[in-house]
């Protein structure tokens, strides 16, 4: 890529998820939990053209890995999503992601009844459906807005 196509720097360690579906970046971050407030090196792209996508928008996370549930719950908001890890500036891991049968934590259950709102020690369990997300102990659907539904632990 040329310097007059580059948007924002190389990061010499950390995270870049590439390819996320145009506009969804914000969601992403809010997966991962970052807000600002922890002081991390975050670099986001958005909207920018993509010959496989269209549009797309590009994450950089500095010293961060992603544990399996966040990346889980990036591809079912971005189902074409590319995890690179970066070590001293080299791409040293790649991954597409991929759509999960379940989603075990990260995500809270809508439903103030389920036993997962009920202070047991009941980690949240969502199948992944046709239609989005469907809670294992009482049923309840997330349909859309997937990251609203985020557990901020
Ligand atoms: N990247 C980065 N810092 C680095 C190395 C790479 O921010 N030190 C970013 C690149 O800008 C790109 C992504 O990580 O957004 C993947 O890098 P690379 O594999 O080199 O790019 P491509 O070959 O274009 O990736 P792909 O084939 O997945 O489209
Ligand atoms: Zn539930």
């Amino acid at each position: 890529m040329s310097d007059r196509e580059l948007r924002v720097s190389k990061i010499r360690n950390g995270t870049v998820i590439d390819h996320v579906s145009g506009g969804q970046a914000l969601n992403v971050l809010s997966i991962l939990g970052i807000d600002g407030s922890a002081g991390l090196g975050v670099s986001v792209v958005m909207n920018v053209p993509s010959d496989r996508l269209g549009l797309k928008d590009v994450v950089k996370v500095e010293d961060r890995e992603l544990s399996q549930s966040e990346v889980d719950v990036i591809s079912l908001i971005a189902p074409e999503a590319t995890i690179n890890i970066i070590r001293e500036f080299d791409v040293v891991e790649k991954n597409r992601v991929d759509r999960p049968e379940t989603v075990i934590g990260l995500l809270s259950c809508p439903n103030r009844n389920c036993i997962t709102n009920a202070n047991e020690p009941v980690e949240t369990k969502f199948d992944v459906v046709d239609e989005g997300v469907r809670c294992a102990y009482c049923g309840t659907i997330i349909r859309e807005e997937l990251a609203t539904h985020i557990d901020p632990e």
